[in-house]
This record gives structure tokens, C-alpha cells and sequence, in this order.
């Protein structure tokens, strides 16, 4: 079991260099089974998610070969099995998109489903089955697995999305792929990671058009085969390091960024006073104090990101006045407040929106994160304290965050990984 522990109260200054963007690797990843040939990845974050993928890829019998430590050749021509069963399949989110990637493949699937959602509420699945469906597939669902069986090969369709989602558009995508004929996904999701993986499709033979807007258009292909291609920047990674910057004070340059795809959140910082400037590859943030009060609403891209809403709500607890920030993606995506609270938080919810009114300073305490972003979240808020913060449960940081405690370290952050025994906790927990 490892924890953060952050002194906070220091400043930002420096560099700090961008890996490429987790939910853009999870998608191409499952892509990947369905080329011939070798597929060249380079940009690929070094994250647990990333690495769990592959090895169930490797369980399928794809062969993967380590370039270097951002590049893979990945050759899943040997892979015979439309069956992805097993254990480690749990663990991640992005699982359900080798729904997509087998039903082109083989025209049947078996996928086992990762567990309940950890921010709060479920993660429903039914835009995808609606679309697979539609597609000429038979789905069941019994004990975990989902089960999808074609006459022997999806057929294209006309699918109209209920909500702008982002795992059905790229799992319809996947399948339409190498389906039989037309596909249009109407009221897609038009992230920036969606676009990726529609140009990844692309360099690999697809014909994939409308990517990035709301209607996408996918003539079906027989096969892809293999090439190149370099996985586009983290726009969270990026706004979480900004943010971070925004709340504890600094100057800091954000490398190796698409400035366009940040515009949703520089927007906000600079409301908030902070200077963002834009350079061709980078964004140089610069923060001021204190931190202006925000009003703040989530929305599918181009509005603001819902996996940037508990990294902002952190530093808005610091911020000038009172600051409401409305969850309008997911259900309840507020489980980090309990913690920031215990650090002297003052934030009320109620509904969807989480009404922060602003204090002087936050104090450190030991508190733990329950998913990813409330993980960064809970980092940018140690960073931002007084005192030592003791952060458990950073496995789920480490899903999603390339060596974050080697970066923060790079910019002047005190915070280190540090190693607890499994007894020591066991102990701690008697003691209490
Ligand atoms: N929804 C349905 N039915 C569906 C699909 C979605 O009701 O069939 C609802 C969801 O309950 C939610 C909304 O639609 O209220 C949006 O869900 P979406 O499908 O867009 O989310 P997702 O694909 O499951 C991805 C990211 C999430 C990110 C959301 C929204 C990946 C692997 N995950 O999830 O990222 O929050 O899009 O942008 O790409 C994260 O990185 O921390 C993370 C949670």
C-alpha cells in the first residue's frame, strides 16, 4: 500500500512535460485488434490502465513488443478468440470498448464488465447495447459478461445517441468500422480523444469522416493493416497540472499540449484571474492571489470537462467569495468533498452543484481517494495546504497519472510516495 505525503505551501516553478492522453490510449489499445498487422504506437502513457489493457490483449494472444518506454508494436493477427473473460478485465473502466473492437473483428463477442462505478451512481451501458443492436446484434447480459452474437457480421446503421456519450460513440465507431456498409452515430460525443482514435482508424484504412463533430459517418472497410501512429496530449493531465499551479502559486510551462483542446479550461483560469498563455505547443500558467470566485457547469466538449470538475472545485475552495460548480455529465461525481472537508473545506451540495464558499487556507490532514480525478484533486488540494497531507488509495491515481509525484517533485512540489506496510495499516485500523 503506497500514500502521498505532501508538505504544502510551496510554489510551482519550472517545466513539466505531458503524456499522451489516457482516455485516447484506452480506446486505440482495443482498436488495435482489429488491425492485420503491426500497429506502431507511440505517445503512450505510462499509467496502470494502459498496462492492464495490454496484458489482456497478451491474453488474447496479440503480440506485443516494447519499442521503448512510449512505444509499442502491437500485432493481434494471431488473436482467434472473441472471448476477453478475465479477471484483470474488472479492474478497468475501458474494458466494454473490446465489445466494439471484437464484435468488427469476429462478429461475436464475450466481455466481462468492470465493476460499479467509484465516483457514485452506475455507469449504464445501454447506447452501446442500442447501438450494437441496431446494428443486427443479439445481446445478452448474465452474470457479468455481455454476450453479442451477429449472423456474421454487424451491418451499418443509423444510430441516434439519447446523450453525447463518449464510450458508446467510440464503441459504435469501433464496430461500424468493419461493418457491412454505412454507420452514421448522430448526437456523437466530439472529444478530442474521439477524433484520435478516428484518426488512428483512419491511418490504418478506415473510413472514418465527422469525427469532432455530432454526426459521424463510417463506411464499413474489410480490413485494416498495420502502420504508425502517436497518441494526442492529456487535456486533463494538462488542466490538472494548471490547476494545481492555480492553487498553489507559480510559474509554471505545461509541454508538450494541444493549446486548442485546453481553451475550455484555460478559459475558466483566466476568469479566475490566473494568466494562461498559449504558445504553439504549450501553455505557460502563471497564478495570482487570491484566486477569483467561479460559477461553474460540466458539459460534454467543448464545455467544460466533468474530469476537471473535482481538480477546480480543490482550488475554488481557496478562491474569493462564494463559487458553485454543477456536475451536468454524471449523476453524483462529489464523493471527494467529505475529504476536502476534513482539510477545513467549507462545501455544501446540493443537487448537482457543490456551493463552495471560500476560506483562507486549507489545512493538511490524512484523507484518501476513492477515483482518479478525486485523487488529483485531493494532491492539488495537499499541495495547496498547510501542513503535511497524507493521501491513501493512489492506485487510483496511478490508473490515470503518469509519475505525478515525479513531475510535481520537478516543479518544486514536497511530495513523496511512500510505503506503508499492510500490517502497519492493519494495526492502525485496530488502533482507531
Ligand atoms: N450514459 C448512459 N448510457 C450509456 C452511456 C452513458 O446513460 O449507455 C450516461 C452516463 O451515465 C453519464 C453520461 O451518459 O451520465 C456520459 O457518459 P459517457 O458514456 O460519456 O462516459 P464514459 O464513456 O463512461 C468517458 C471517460 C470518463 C469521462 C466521461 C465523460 C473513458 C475511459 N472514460 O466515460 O473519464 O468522465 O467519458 O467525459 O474515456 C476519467 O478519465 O476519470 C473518467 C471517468
Amino acid at each position: 500500500m503506497t500514500k502521498y505525503v505532501i508538505n504544502g505551501g510551496r510554489p510551482l516553478h519550472g517545466e513539466v512535460e505531458i503524456s499522451g492522453a489516457k482516455n485516447a490510449a484506452v480506446a486505440i489499445i482495443p482498436a488495435a485488434l482489429m488491425v492485420d498487422g503491426v500497429c506502431r504506437i507511440e505517445n503512450l502513457p505510462q499509467i496502470s490502465d494502459v498496462s492492464t489493457l495490454l496484458s489482456i490483449l497478451k491474453e488474447m494472444g496479440a503480440e506485443i513488443r516494447l519499442v521503448n518506454k512510449r512505444t509499442i508494436d502491437i500485432d493481434c493477427t494471431r488473436v482467434g478468440t472473441s472471448r476477453a473473460t478475465f479477471d484483470t478485465m474488472r479492474r478497468i473502466r475501458a474494458s466494454y470498448y473490446l465489445i466494439g473492437a471484437l464484435l468488427g473483428r469476429f462478429g461475436s463477442a464475450d466481455v466481462a464488465m468492470p465493476g460499479g462505478c467509484n465516483f457514485g451512481g452506475v455507469r449504464p451501458i445501454d447506447q452501446h447495447i442500442k447501438g450494437f443492436h441496431a446494428m443486427g446484434a443479439h445481446i445478452s447480459i448474465r452474470n457479468g459478461i455481455v454476450s453479442a452474437e451477429t449472423d456474421g457480421q454487424l451491418i451499418g446503421s443509423t444510430i441516434y445517441l439519447d446523450m453525447a456519450s463518449v464510450g458508446a460513440t467510440i464503441n459504435l465507431m469501433l464496430g461500424a468500422t468493419l461493418a457491412q456498409g454505412m454507420t452514421y452515430i448522430e448526437n456523437a460525443a466530439r472529444e478530442p480523444h474521439i477524433v484520435d482514435l478516428a484518426n488512428f482508424l483512419n491511418s490504418m484504412g478506415a473510413d472514418i469522416r465527422g469525427a469532432g463533430t455530432n454526426v459521424i459517418k463510417i463506411r464499413g472497410v474489410r480490413r485494416m493493416t498495420g502502420g504508425f501512429y502517436s497518441i494526442i496530449p492529456d487535456q486533463i493531465e494538462a488542466g490538472t497540472y494548471m490547476a494545481a499551479v492555480a492553487g498553489a502559486g507559480g510559474h509554471v510551462t505545461i509541454k508538450d499540449v494541444i493549446p486548442k483542446h485546453l481553451e475550455c479550461i484555460s478559459m475558466k483560469f483566466r476568469e479566475m484571474g490566473v494568466t494562461v498563455v498559449d504558445r504553439e505547443d504549450s501553455v505557460i500558467v502563471k497564478s495570482s492571489e487570491p484566486l477569483a470566485r467561479s460559477h461553474i457547469k460540466t458539459m460534454p466538449y467543448p464545455g467544460f470537462p466533468t474530469d476537471m470538475q473535482p481538480q477546480i472545485s480543490a482550488i475554488l475552495c481557496l478562491a474569493r467569495g462564494t463559487s458553485t460548480v454543477t456536475e451536468g455529465v454524471w449523476g453524483n461525481r462529489f464523493k471527494y468533498v467529505d475529504e476536502l472537508a476534513q482539510m477545513g473545506a467549507d462545501i455544501r451540495i446540493s443537487g448537482n452543484t457543490a456551493i463552495i464558499e471560500g476560506i483562507p487556507y486549507l489545512t493538511g490532514a490524512p484523507i484518501k481517494a476513492g477515483d482518479l480525478r478525486a485523487g488529483a484533486a485531493l494532491v492539488i488540494a495537499g499541495l495547496c495546504a498547510r501542513g503535511e497531507t497524507e493521501i491513501g488509495g493512489v492506485s487510483y491515481i496511478e490508473r490515470g497519472y503518469e509519475k505525478m509525484v515525479k513531475k510535481l517533485s520537478s516543479i518544486g512540489a514536497d511530495i513523496k510516495s511512500v510505503y506503508v506496510p499492510d500490517e502497519q495499516q492493519l494495526e492502525e485500523k485496530e488502533a482507531v
